[in-house]
Order: C-alpha cells, then structure tokens, then sequence
C-alpha cells in the first residue's frame, strides 16, 4: 500500500504574463474568483484530499500571497471588537486551513525547477502539486481521487483531460494506454506537439501526485521547450525508471491564469452562489 500523501507543493513563482499588467506588482494567485484568491481553491481542494502541510514556492520578493494564510491579529481585533462574529470565523478559517511553508524559487526557470525548489520540505514522501491557475470544480474533488488512485497504483499519477485537436500545442500531451475506464498507463509524454504529431488528444492539467525519486531526476533534466526546466521532461525521464499513470478529469476546469479563463472562472463560480447568482444572472440578462 502507497504511503499517504500528505504534502502538496503549490508552484507559484512564475511571471504571469498571460495576464499583464494585472500581474505587474501583484501576485496572480491572489486574484480574486468572487471572494477568495484563485490559490485559496487550490489549497481547499488539496486539503479535501487529505493534505495538510502546503508548500508554497514563491519569488522571494512576494510576501503577500504566504501572508493571506497567516493569521492577521490585527485585523481579526477590528472584527471582533466590531462582533463581525461571522466574518471573523471566516478570516480564521483561512489561517487554520493548512500548515504553510514557503520556499523561494529565485529565478522562474521553469515548473521542473520549482518543483525542485521544494525537495527539501516534501522530507522524502509522495507529495502533491496543485498549480493554482487551474481551478477545478469535481466531485470528488480531483486531487482526492487522484490520491485514492496512487494509494491503488503506489506510482505517480497526472491528471489529463480531453481538449480540441487544434488546442493540444498549448499542452504536455501523453501517449497513454487505458486500464480502465478513465485510467491509463503512461507510455510517453510531450511538451505542447504540433497538432499533426500528438499522441492523442489527453492533456496534462495542473494536478500531479509525484514521488521523490523525481528530485534526483530533476537535477539532471535540463532546460527544455522556452529555455525552461520542464516537469514534463523530468517526468518523461521518470518513466525509464517506473510507471507512470494518468486519471482523466471529470468535472470543469477554468485556466484562470488567461484573460477568458479568469472571466468564465469568475462568473462560473459566482453563479454557484446562492446570494449572488440570482442578481448576477438578471445583470447578464441586461447586456448584449
Ligand atoms: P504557467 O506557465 O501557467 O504560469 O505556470 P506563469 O509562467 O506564471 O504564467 P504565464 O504563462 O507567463 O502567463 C504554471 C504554474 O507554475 C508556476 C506559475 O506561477 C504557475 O502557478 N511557475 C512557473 C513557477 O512557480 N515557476 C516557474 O519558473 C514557472
């Protein structure tokens, strides 16, 4: 039986261009879906999965985003004095949600690299990686189903979802052989492939279950597509030492790291509110 995995690494230290200038001065996981940070989905989602201890990799400059975790003893006083009782409890359950570590990434030479940045503070266990751009919307959440799927396989497990042909260059795209429905066996993985040359249409999404025998792997991978370290590349070198599996996603995923994305992500998530769905959808009905 595949250890427990109680770490999830939450690689955070890119350059967010995608979305400049939003993203200028302020760290893209910190803005906001109606009323909660797009990194603070991915950390629920990871501790619905039983992982408790957050490794945050950040650029050493960012201090806000490992702030919003932290307690905020002054603002929780106001509150309180106040007897905003309700949403004092809502500000607390922030801090008490996870254990937070933080690791600093200096440069942000690629997802391979920050993964690595984070070898330290996984202390030799399978640990998770949640990248926070993709907000995921299961049931089961997809990251414990993913963990129910190592606990099973006791080897690491991607998740991958169906895109259109013409999207997968924008992917790492694998080559797969099923198990079982919605299962695979890894046979090979690319980074972003021209449309013509994709081993298939299943794209690597923003979930990972690894192991740490990935670390050793990664120090040696060097830079790939973009200049960058590329996990895919680590993985894909992985695989001439073990098995690697895939679980394809069911639910909705939103890239809230692009312009649309972070718009249907806002109004998806919005709409799921009872207290704000009803004006919203009447607000929708006056435009266009
Ligand atoms: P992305 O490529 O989606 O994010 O990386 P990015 O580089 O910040 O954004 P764009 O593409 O320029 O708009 C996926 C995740 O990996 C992190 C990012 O912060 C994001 O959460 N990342 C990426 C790092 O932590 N370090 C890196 O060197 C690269």
């Amino acid at each position: 039986m595949a250890a427990h995995v109680r770490s999830v690494v939450i690689p955070a230290a890119g350059l967010g261009t995608r979305i400049l200038p939003a993203t200028k001065a302020f760290p893209k996981e910190l803005l906001p879906l109606v009323d909660r940070p797009i990194i603070q989905y991915g950390v629920e989602e990871a501790v619905a999965a039983g992982c408790r201890r957050v490794v945050l990799v950040t650029s050493p400059d960012n201090t806000m985003t490992a702030a919003h975790f932290a307690p905020n003893p002054a603002l929780e006083a106001v509150l309180e004095k106040r007897g905003k009782s309700e949403t004092l409890a809502l500000v607390r359950s922030v801090s008490a949600m996870a254990e937070l570590t933080t690791v600093h990434q200096a440069q942000p030479l690629g997802l391979g690299h920050a993964v690595l940045m984070a070898a330290p503070a996984v202390r030799g266990e399978p640990f998770a990686v949640v990248l926070p751009d993709d907000v995921i919307d299961a049931e089961p959440p997809a990251l414990r189903s993913m963990c129910d799927l190592f606990a099973e396989l006791d080897g690491p497990v991607l998740l991958v979802e169906r895109v259109p042909r013409d999207a997968v260059n924008r992917y790492g795209i694998i080559d797969a052989s099923p198990l079982r429905q919605g299962v695979y066996r890894v046979r090979d993985l690319v980074e972003k492939p021209d449309p013509a040359d994709a081993p298939s249409d299943l794209a690597i999404v923003g979930r990972y279950i690894l192991t740490p025998d990935l670390f050793p792997v990664l120090e040696q991978t060097g830079a790939g597509a973009g200049g960058e370290i590329q996990l895919t590349d680590g993985l894909r070198d992985l695989m001439a030492q073990r098995p690697i599996y895939a679980c394809e996603l069911s639910g909705v995923r939103h890239d809230a790291g692009s312009r649309l994305g972070f718009l249907q992500a806002s109004l998806y998530f919005a709409l799921k509110r009872p207290d704000l769905a009803p004006a919203l959808r009447a607000y929708l009905r006056t435009l266009d």
